[in-house]
């Protein structure tokens, strides 16, 4: 066919990016945008690109146009792209402009792709930038749009992805307050998966990722791929499955957020992945980018115990009793003490004081230096909250400034209290300079950043401002790490995570909660930033009961602490505290390095992970049991990620907490045993019956 001979003459334009893990290919032709013509398990380094380019195109046929449209890292609406566009702009007057980018240029070495296009007509420059890291495995994509004379942006895709044809479904992820990361599946199908939060911050119910599983992927074994976008403001998604069956993916702020024109928007950053070892693949390489190349720890030193009082005192501050409690958390084997809610203004409960940080004069008389030095003299560093992007209708700041609460005089409060506007630059210095007098002025080395309420609407120069107060207060005061809390998980993302150390992951101290937010959260988080807290014995949130040592071991899965009145413990109940904080310190070195590894459980109601050290030499298995099973016996479980042919001696060092009725005597109940690798990812290891609600944790380590 003539017209089949003149494409195959055109020729192509290639880039590639390679790491240990992956290749991506992309290719333009005619000086257009590019696609990514291949991306997944590395290619060798000789194959012809410009043959990779020509077998990627799909078959023209009836009802089809006589080109298919190039599904580009910026699909472009002028060339009759039958779905969603990359980028949504209008001229200063509000006229709709249909950008057609030509190529103008690039800058590209082993690890870095830069592409820069042109749309001379409409005065309009498009970059998209790659970057690789071979040590995790994430390339991490922006894509920047430049105006000759300003433009109001609507939508921006950081760089677009295809998605597996060889997939039937999609993880996204949504949650609410107590009950975070939760994983939805959803069938592919024509037409898109479009997620927007509209809410101004990542939200409880808009964790910005996304796992696109191949066919037959579980935890330990298949392909998938993986996203996540690192911005605080809210996100916009789109998975779609075009007419034509081809998927796209994108990614970016969501829309409408840029209030004012101007010549420069750039998306966060997208990090993406592609695994050949399940979601354990992505979920490594996220641990790791995070843990490694993102985090800005703001000290060496291993990550302390914590002691949070928010549940064992709320509002009601009183010193002695203060005291005694964190005389008490330093036996338990806490390491930092947590002053939360309640230590300023009149705050007697959540109607009042936000923005008025200076010391509580009734509860403090003499400021915090003699709860700061009580708490030092116990080997403690001491932290505190603050929630600095809110104010109090009934403060005595907003009284002096009610123009600088954002959104209008009648919205709807939350939490009785209005989001400040921190766009104006003088709000920030307000609130920097009360935060910094508090920082200055005492030795605090912690500060747990809350952030309670959803925005009255979305605006990017919100989150901008937020991230400006923070990198201010990170550079004057460097030695203290910052935790990212939103009334729990609400504004988890790497985003974030740049300028903070830790997360509070959820408000539920339920370990039975905990334990499935953790498993599907450790799907992006490594250990060392997700808190987790032993909480009070009977559920604050949840109503529940459970055993000190399921609580316990709960939080030692993670960045351990505790948040219950140690005045509620019985000897028992801190004799196994002790225990299992002290197990906790002992490890924590190789394990905050460890990747979080989830275990492929034949019994739904276990909920199984290995967190393997980084040299391979030994491991810890958490099988938490989440309910009561179907059948009688316990199901071997498989480990992973294990040398077949080595040896390793596997013991269970909580089995002295086996259950009477647990009669029988499999040999894990009485030794340590020493099995190959391939018996324990083949076979599985056989645990002993178990209550629900409990945790077996076995330790294993290469023998041979
Ligand atoms: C919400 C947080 O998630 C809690 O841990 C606690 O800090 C309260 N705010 C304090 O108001």
């Amino acid at each position: 066919m003539p017209y089949e001979g003149i494409e195959a003459q055109v020729s192509f334009q290639t880039w590639r990016l390679d790491d240990t893990h992956q290749t991506l290919v992309l290719a333009a032709r005619r000086a257009r945008l590019p696609e990514v013509v291949y991306w997944g398990a590395p290619l060798p380094m000789g194959d012809d690109l410009s043959v990779v380019a020509a077998a990627h195109a799909i078959d023209v046929t009836g009802g089809m146009l006589d080109e298919n449209p190039d599904l580009s890292i910026c699909p472009e609406v002028v060339r009759t792209f039958p779905g969603q566009p990359g980028l949504i702009v209008r001229a200063h007057d509000g006229t709709p402009l249909l950008p057609k980018f030509c190529f103008d240029g690039e800058e590209t070495d082993d690890t870095t792709l830069c592409l820069r296009f042109v749309d001379a007509e409409n005065g309009l420059h498009y970059s998209a930038r790659y970057t690789t890291d071979p040590h995790t495995g994430i390339i991490t994509t922006t894509a920047v749009l430049d105006a000759d004379s300003p433009v109001h942006l609507h939508w921006l895709a950081a760089p677009v992805f295809p998605a597996p044809q060889f997939s039937d479904e999609m993880i996204d992820v949504s949650g609410r307050w107590c009950g975070e990361f939760q994983l939805n599946r959803t069938a592919w199908s024509p037409g898109m998966r479009y997620r927007e939060n509209r809410t101004g911050r990542t939200g409880h119910e808009h964790f910005p990722g996304l796992i696109v599983p191949c066919r037959g992927a579980t935890n330990t074994r298949g392909e998938a791929y993986a996203f996540h976008y690192g911005w605080s403001g809210g996100h916009k998604m789109i998975a779609e499955e075009l007419p034509d069956g081809r998927r796209q993916i994108q990614f970016g702020h969501a829309s409408r957020m840029e209030m004012e024109p101007a010549t420069r928007f750039e998306t966060a950053p997208l990090y993406v992945t592609y695994s050949h070892d399940g979601l354990n693949g992505c979920a490594v390489a996220f641990q790791r980018h995070l843990r490694d190349r993102i985090l800005t720890p703001a000290s060496d030193a291993p990550r302390p115990v914590h002691y949070n009082c928010w549940e064992a005192v709320y509002f009601d501050h009183k010193l002695p009793v203060l005291k005694d409690i964190a005389e008490r958390a330093a036996a338990l084997g806490a390491e930092r003490f947590v002053l939360d809610d309640g230590w300023f203004g009149q705050r007697d409960d959540d109607t009042t004081s936000l923005s008025d940080w200076e010391v509580d004069p009734r509860k403090y008389p003499d400021g915090l230096g003699p709860l700061i030095d009580h708490v030092r003299g116990l080997g403690m560093g001491f932290g505190i909250w603050f929630e600095p992007e809110m104010i109090n209708p009934d403060s005595n700041t907003h009284r002096a400034h009610p123009d600088w609460a954002l959104g209008s005089e009648d919205q709807v409060l939350g939490r009785q209290q209005k989001a400040l506007n921190m766009a104006l630059a003088e709000v920030r210095d307000f609130i920097y300079e009360r935060m910094a007098a508090i920082l200055s002025k005492y030795e605090i080395d912690y500060v747990k950043w809350d952030h309670n309420r959803v925005l009255p609407m979305p605006d990017a120069k919100q989150t901008r401002g937020s991230y400006a107060l923070i990198d201010r207060l990170r550079a004057a005061f460097p030695h203290v790490e910052i935790e990212s809390c939103a009334s729990g998980g609400g504004r988890i993302d790497f985003g974030i995570l740049k300028r903070t150390q830790r997360v509070w992951l959820s408000d539920s101290n339920d370990a039975l909660e905990r334990l499935k937010m953790q498993r599907n959260a450790a799907l992006f988080l490594p250990m060392t930033v997700t808190g987790s807290h032993v909480g009070p014995r009977v559920c604050h949130t949840s109503g529940r009961v459970l055993d000190i040592s399921f609580r316990a071991w709960v939080a030692a899965q993670r960045h351990m602490g505790f948040e219950m009145d140690p005045r509620e413990l019985t000897d028992h109940e801190a004799t196994v505290l002790r225990e299992v904080t002290g197990w906790w310190k002992h490890n924590r070195d190789w394990l905050l390095k460890a990747d979080i590894l989830g275990l492929d459980s034949p019994d739904p109601v276990i909920i199984a992970e290995q967190q393997m050290a980084a040299d391979k030499q030994r491991f810890v298995v958490f099988a938490g049991k989440a309910g009561t099973s179907a059948q009688i016996a316990p199901r071997p479980l498989r480990l992973t990620q294990l040398d077949p042919a080595a040896s390793y001696e596997v013991s269970l060092i909580n089995r002295l907490s086996a259950p009477a009725l647990s009669r029988g005597t499999p040999a894990l109940k009485d030794r340590a045993l020493t099995l190959s690798g391939a018996y324990l990812m083949t076979h599985g290891l056989t645990l002993p019956w178990s209550f629900p609600e409990t945790m077996w944790v076995l330790e294993g380590k290469r023998s041979g």
